[in-house]
């Protein structure tokens, strides 16, 4: 486990200054930055970024600037002992576990990245700030590691969106891959949010897969009929409340008109017990 930025740069470099005096080309670093309390989601960013051939940095901080007042920063699980021999297990090469004074020795920084209009949509009409401060943590973490290929997961898709427009917008050198989504048996993504549900709201937690289902199966009759069909799902779900499902354009993260022809992406939260969670689907609208 490496706390600092500064031994990171140093053991990356070596890496780098090794392969060059053995006339290899440069390998691949590929990042996985995560907030730990690591499950099987995460686990697949490490080994699709494992198959990539080079080394791999996995990070893991919880990010103080991505939460709002009033949500579960303190409460956030921390399992930073059974994280580590995970990923000891798959093989890591280099486990970043910085400090929030190693990340923000200033404090809050005030420099940060602007996430534009699609930053208040969606998830970040509920969490105001939440996409700025995913931005400038992800920004200057891959400053700090300077991967060739930085992996996300489908899960938050919303965030894989902005993270890729950031890498566009500022020329950022390295490649975004998107990992697609780790599910339960019943269909529940795999969250580190999940171990806040009761029984009874894990239950009701399935109601997110099953109302993106709902919306494919009814993808053939158009938009508005997928929508209907996917918020019925979840207002059929006493446990949970709906706070959006949207058809929007995998391209710009807009809501979808229904004339909207080709692959769309549904897009759902809702609050389950105290919880909020999240999921998306691909569709095709023919
Ligand atoms: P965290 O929630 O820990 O997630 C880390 C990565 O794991 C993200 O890319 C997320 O999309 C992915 N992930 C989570 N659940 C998944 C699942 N069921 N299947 C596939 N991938 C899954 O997302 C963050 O942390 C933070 O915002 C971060 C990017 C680290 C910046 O602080």
């Amino acid at each position: 486990m490496i706390t600092t930025v500064a031994e990171l740069r140093e053991r990356l470099s070596e890496a780098r200054a090794d392969a060059a005096t053995h006339g290899r080309a440069e390998p691949p670093i590929a990042f996985v930055p995560t907030m730990g309390a690591l499950h099987d989601g995460h686990l697949a960013l490490v080994r699709r970024a494992k198959q990539l051939g080079g080394s791999v940095v996995v990070s893991i901080f919880v990010n103080p600037l991505q939460f709002g007042a009033g949500e579960d920063l303190d409460r956030y699980p921390r399992t930073l002992e059974a994280d580590l021999s995970a990923l000891d297990a798959e093989g890591v090469d280099h486990v970043f576990v910085p400090s929030v004074e190693e990340m923000y020795p200033a404090g809050a920084p005030t420099t940060r990245v602007t996430a534009g209009p699609v930053g208040s949509l969606f998830e970040g009409a509920a969490r105001p700030g939440h996409f700025d401060g995913m931005l400038t943590v992800v920004a200057k973490l891959v400053n700090i590691v300077q991967p060739t290929v930085a992996l996300f997961g489908q899960k938050d898709a919303q965030q894989v969106f902005l993270v890729r427009r950031m890498v566009a917008d500022l020329n950022l050198p390295l490649r975004v891959e998107a990992v697609p989504t780790v599910r339960e048996a019943d269909g529940l993504a795999l969250s580190s949010r999940n171990r806040y549900l009761g029984a009874n709201e894990r239950r009701a937690a399935r109601t997110l897969s099953l109302a993106l289902e709902a919306a494919e199966s009814a993808a053939d009759g158009g938009v508005d009929r997928a929508v209907a069909a996917g918020q019925s799902a979840i207002m059929g779900e006493t446990l949970a409340k709906l706070d959006y499902l949207v058809v929007v354009d995998p391209a710009s993260f807009q809501p979808v008109g229904d004339d909207f022809r080709g692959t769309a992406l549904v897009i759902v939260a809702a609050v389950v017990g105290g919880t909020r969670l999240i999921d998306n689907a691909a569709i095709q609208l023919t």
